[in-house]
């Protein structure tokens, strides 16, 4: 049984749905979820506008992540939504706060996950986790990817794939909530993160 840390940022709580699936795939494997949410640091006419403030009450009870606590963790997966094709500042900023456990080598075989959305299917799923994943090759902590472990990695037409799960939330309101195919690969995967972290712990 492994410790999962689950750090992420979610502006409009897209991204914390698929946090909360991946932990209770994490936990259905009879591992510990960890859920860790990152400041928003918005202007406040931002923070109160519909939609954000809404989403940022609904993760209230969530603690905020700590750099030091990434240690104490079996195996950590970072999520954040899409900015032009990459991370937010927000998770980036807490990447940039790693700098004395990189300094220290502390993350070193720590395995590593990421997750992520995009309001269209091309606009960024594949390249925001790749760019977030530099994150674990100079920490030294191995990335444990999606594959097509799950079959829905196969016929998705949402969001979700080898690279890790990942949400579609369009503008328009065309969807509501997580899709079948994107709840069924972010629980299979956090189940998988935990076998593999629980192997590596050992
Ligand atoms: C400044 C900004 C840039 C964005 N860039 C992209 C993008 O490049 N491609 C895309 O498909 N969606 C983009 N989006 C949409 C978000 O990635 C998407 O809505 C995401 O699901 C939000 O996650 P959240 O609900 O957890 O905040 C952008 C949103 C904002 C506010």
């Amino acid at each position: 049984m492994a410790d999962i840390g689950i750090v992420y940022f979610s502006m409009y709580g897209s991204t914390l749905e698929l946090a909360r699936e991946i932990a209770a795939g994490v936990r259905e494997a009879g591992g510990t979820a960890h859920l860790r949410r990152l400041p928003h640091d918005l202007p406040d006419d931002v923070a109160e506008s519909e939609g954000v403030a809404e989403a940022q009450d609904d993760q209230d009870d969530i603690p905020y992540a700590e750099v030091e606590e990434l240690t104490d963790f079996d195996g950590v997966l970072f999520g954040s939504g899409t900015r032009f094709g990459s991370a937010t500042a927000q998770l980036q900023k807490f990447f940039d706060q790693c700098g004395p456990l990189w300094a220290e080598g502390e993350l070193i075989g720590t395995p590593a996950g990421f997750f992520t959305g995009a309001a269209t299917l091309h606009g960024g799923h594949e390249s925001t986790i790749l760019s977030m994943s530099t994150f674990a090759y100079h920490q030294g902590m191995p990335i444990v990817p999606m594959g097509y472990s799950h079959e829905a990695t196969n016929t998705t037409d949402t969001g979700g794939g080898p690279y890790g799960p990942s949400q579609l939330s369009p503008q328009d309101g065309s969807k509501d909530g997580l899709s079948d195919d994107e709840i069924a690969i972010a629980r299979a995967y956090g189940a998988r993160f935990h076998d593999v972290a629980t192997r590596l712990a050992d």
